[in-house]
């Protein structure tokens, strides 16, 4: 029996040594953990519990039957993020460069098989050269099955992606099709093709950094949701965002205790909104002297920041907020801000975590390159998005809420459960410079009777009251009691039930 045992342990000890001493170095050279170090630092501590261990490639081409390094090159398994079971793989760039086989595509095809079943995350740490090139289709065959689960599982149980090392090729389409990507700085890139081919197609000279790394994804090209210092931050905030977000569509997100009166006033709110319209101020104020602890935790904080997205609690209660910035190109929408809000809307109806709106919103961004750009379809995405969520929706219009846009952002039109706004809210088709010049072209001589009509469109509409006249909005708030009136709003929405039409599916603007 002893010796049973010790044969278990010298196999066991086999495998975690992955590629060897000199690849783990290798690795820690290029400021990166191994893949089973990562593993420690996602999971509670002593919660990890592998599958496969042992599972060797099959692959005989290429004097590839002389190599087989047990685990195949991804660690997979379930443990816990503060007491909640997720799935996890972490590809191991020590044992073939991480690059995906057939076998370890089957093994991260069992974990997330078993994840469906039982209803619980998916967290895929990346760090691999591709598509095993010693084993041709078997390889690409493994990585479509793994996106046929990435298909199923969408909206059914939260798939996160970490970037931590290479991702290249069509090994991009699996991080691609999950609910977030994760990138850590300096030592992560994705791209379809990569710096060589690039050069010999279109003749530019780009380096992998610029093309695929961490401020590309997260700026750009909005492919990554958020990019961190080192693998120790990234796997932190991925434990983090885990805190807020339900195990599956079959449970709601979890209750975390609070330490926040949820009746707190905050009387700098009274006096945010400055004076002059034209002036900016910092939306983030609102939403953090709104949540729980003053908490945000921000997707996508480096694309289109001309909204803002992510999560706060209320009450320990996870909120999904999304919120025009002022700051950014006046709070304006486009194309890059309604994609991005969109697709949290939906993530959050997906999972049944309610939404809170902030509005200030002077309309949508005029001019050629929007319009080229397909801003209608781009900007009804939005539209639909929350025109169809389920959700409990709260609305807080603080400033402008101009022209389509006011439809657009959780309006009471759009099924919004509670609309609220601040007395400083402008509710009308447009301000008032713009309306006046349309309705009195013929009088733009005359300086006077400009501005009368100008103060008198103003007075008509730059307030809430014509809307609240009309129970478009439900109350109109002081802004200090925000925090309260928002908490309370949602408090009342916890038995809310609203179903759509039966349907396939629907055909959102894609
Ligand atoms: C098998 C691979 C591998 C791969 C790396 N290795 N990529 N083995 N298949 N795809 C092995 C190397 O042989 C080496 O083995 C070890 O991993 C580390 O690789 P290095 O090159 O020494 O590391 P580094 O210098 O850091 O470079 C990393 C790299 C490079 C940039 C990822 O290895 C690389 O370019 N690999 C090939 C990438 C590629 O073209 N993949 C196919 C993409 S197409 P030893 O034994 O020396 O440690 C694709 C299609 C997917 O993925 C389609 C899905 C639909």
């Amino acid at each position: 029996m002893k010796d049973i045992l010790d044969q278990l342990e010298t196999r066991r000890a086999g495998a975690k040594a992955g590629g060897g001493q000199r690849r783990i170095e290798a690795q820690h050279a290029k400021g990166k953990l191994t893949a089973r170090e990562r593993i420690e630092l996602l999971l509670d501590e002593g919660s990890f519990e592998e599958f496969d261990m042992f599972v060797a490639h099959r692959c005989t081409d290429f004097g590839m039957d002389e190599v087989k390094m047990p685990g195949d090159g991804v660690v997979t398994g379930w443990g816990t993020v503060n007491g909640r079971q997720v799935y996890v793989f972490s590809q191991d760039f020590t044992v073939f460069g991480g690059s995906l086989s057939e076998t370890h595509a089957q093994k991260i095809c069992k974990i997330m098989d078993m994840a469906m079943k039982v209803g619980a995350p998916v967290i895929g740490l990346n760090d691999s050269g591709g598509a095993r090139i010693q084993e041709g289709v078997a390889s690409l065959a493994g990585y479509a099955d793994v996106f046929q689960r990435n298909i199923l599982a969408s909206g059914v149980i939260p798939q996160i992606s970490v970037i931590m090392g290479p991702c290249a090729g069509g090994a991009v389409y699996s991080p691609a099709m999950t609910d977030f990507i994760f990138m850590v700085r300096d030592s992560s890139y994705m791209f379809v093709t990569g710096p060589d081919v690039v050069k010999t197609v279109t003749n530019e000279i780009v380096t992998a950094e610029e093309l695929g790394g961490a401020k590309t994804h997260t700026s750009k090209s909005s492919v990554a949701d958020g990019a961190f210092e080192n693998d120790v931050e990234a796997l932190a905030e991925v434990r983090r965002l885990i805190d807020f977000l339900p195990l599956s569509n079959r449970e709601g997100a979890p209750e975390r205790p609070f330490f926040d009166a949820p009746d707190r006033v905050e009387m700098s709110l009274d006096s945010l909104i400055p004076e002059n319209p034209n002036q900016p101020y910092d939306m983030h104020e609102v939403i953090r002297k709104t949540a729980d602890e003053g908490d945000f935790y921000e997707i996508q904080k480096d694309f289109a920041k001309n909204i803002l997205t992510g999560f706060i609690r209320l009450e320990g209660q996870s909120v999904g907020v999304v919120a025009n910035q002022p700051m950014v190109l006046a709070g304006c929408l486009d194309i890059d801000s309604s994609r991005k809000a969109a697709r949290f809307v939906r993530f959050c109806d997906a999972f049944s975590i309610p939404i809170l709106t902030l509005v200030d919103v002077p309309g949508f961004l005029p001019g050629t390159g929007q319009e080229y750009g397909g801003v209608i379809k781009h900007g009804a995405k939005l539209l639909f998005a929350y025109g169809e969520a389920t959700v409990p929706k709260v609305t807080v219009i603080t400033r402008k809420a101009y022209g389509g846009a006011y439809d657009v952002m959780s309006s009471k039109h759009l099924r919004g459960d509670i609309n609220y706004a601040w007395p400083t809210a402008e509710i009308a088709v447009m301000g008032a410079k713009g309306a006046v010049e349309i309705l009195y072209r013929a009088e733009l001589g005359d300086a006077d009777k400009i501005a009368a009509h100008t103060k008198e469109y103003e007075d008509r509409f730059a307030n809430p009251f014509v809307a609240a006249e009309k129970g478009f909005i439900d109350e109109v708030i002081t802004p200090h009691s925000t925090r309260r009136r928002v908490a309370r709003a949602f408090a009342a929405l916890r038995g809310k039930q609203l179903e759509n039409p039966w349907k396939k599916h629907d055909n959102i603007p894609l």
